[in-house]
């Protein structure tokens, strides 16, 4: 994956709430190009080792739970400066924190149920990419 690609999901508060299209929306405004998509459901297996990084933080085990309890939309962003102005889209991991008009300020219900996932480096975007999706499901 080239360093101007980021990857996003959808988690399950905000696609169980029906804001999966206004989320895309606003992506796709902010400039992004969606070149990988996809509606699936996490196992709570599959959603521990995707959060493996966060195993010994206290808010693991819920993460998990909350992450497996319905539908999400993962995909892969292309952009210039990817990754820093996706973040910057999403806003703060504590919507309470976060700035107006961010997709977490609108969206999110709670510092867990935060509406959006988005990858915080060049080099774990590719690590996320590749965890759910081959080369062939991606557009170059
Ligand atoms: P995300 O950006 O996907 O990365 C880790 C997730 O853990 C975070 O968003 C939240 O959904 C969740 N989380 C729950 N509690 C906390 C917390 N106290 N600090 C950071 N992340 C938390």
């Amino acid at each position: 994956m080239a360093a101007n690609r980021t990857f996003t999901m959808i988690k399950p508060d905000a696609f169980e709430a029906g804001n999966t299209g206004a989320i895309l929306k606003m992506i796709e405004e902010a400039g992004f190009k969606i070149v990988a998509m996809k509606a699936t459901q996490l196992t709570p297996a599959i959603a521990g080792k995707f959060y493996e990084v966060h195993k010994e933080r206290p808010f693991y085990a819920d993460l998990c739970t909350y992450m497996s309890s319905g539908p999400i939309i993962a995909a892969i962003l292309e952009k210039d400066n990817a990754v820093e102005d996706y973040r910057n889209l999403i806003g703060a991991t504590n919507p309470a924190n976060a700035a107006e008009g961010t997709i977490r300020k609108i969206f999110a219900k709670s510092i867990e149920a935060n509406a959006v996932h988005g990858s915080d480096s060049d080099e774990n975007a590719e690590i996320e990419g590749s965890f759910f999706f081959s080369q062939f499901e991606r557009i170059g």
